[in-house]
């Protein structure tokens, strides 16, 4: 059995087989977030699309998409990329949890659960970006020490999005 983050009240999982149409319906759910940051709705593939979605010359064994399932069913994932952009830091690519089940600790659980198992797989930091359209997200990072440390500009399908880049050491 492979070692993913333990949350509390959760089970979690790889993503991989039956589970990526049941991503692919959360990820239709969440259309509001993907509108929010590319413009558009989530495609038809958009699910198996992000299994292998990483940077060019990183290797997919880096790759983790970790689904949590609640007694909702597949209510929350994690995309995260072991040793990007340098070794001993992982790239949060997203935290997702449905509509429905947010504001309700969830994401709070699946931080502090992730948190304790990078640190136990030899990671010293955690990264993401922050667009700039979604300050609910910042509030909630910077509750969890995420620091800014940086700008950039992200081009998402039909936008471009001005974001900060946050890092929790951990
Ligand atoms: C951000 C997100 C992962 C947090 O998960 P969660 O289960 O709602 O988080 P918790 O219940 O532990 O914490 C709630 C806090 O999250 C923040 N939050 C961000 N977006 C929120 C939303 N749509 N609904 C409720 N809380 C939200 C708030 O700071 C809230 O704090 P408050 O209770 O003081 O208002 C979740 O809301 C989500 O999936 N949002 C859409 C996708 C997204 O923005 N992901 C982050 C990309 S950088």
């Amino acid at each position: 059995m492979i070692d993913l983050p333990a949350i509390e009240g959760a089970l979690t999982a790889l993503v991989s087989g039956s589970a990526v149409e049941e991503l692919q319906v959360l990820l239709e759910r969440c259309a509001d977030f993907e509108i929010l940051v590319t413009g558009a709705p989530p495609g038809p593939t958009a699910a198996e699309d992000l299994l292998v979605d990483a940077p060019e010359d990183h290797p997919l064994r880096d790759k983790f998409v970790i689904g949590v399932w609640t007694d909702q069913g597949l209510t929350a994932t994690i995309d995260l990329l072991r040793h990007f952009p340098q070794e001993h830091v992982w790239y949060v690519g997203l935290l997702l949890v449905a509509p429905e089940s947010r504001g309700q600790g969830l994401g709070r659980r699946i931080v502090e659960a992730l948190i304790d198992w990078v640190r136990r797989q030899g990671g010293r930091a955690l990264r993401l970006v922050v667009q700039e359209q979604n300050p609910r997200a910042m509030a909630f990072w910077r509750a969890h020490d995420f620091q800014p440390i940086g700008t950039a500009v992200q081009e998402l399908e039909a936008r471009t999005n001005q974001v900060t880049r946050m890092e929790r050491r951990i």
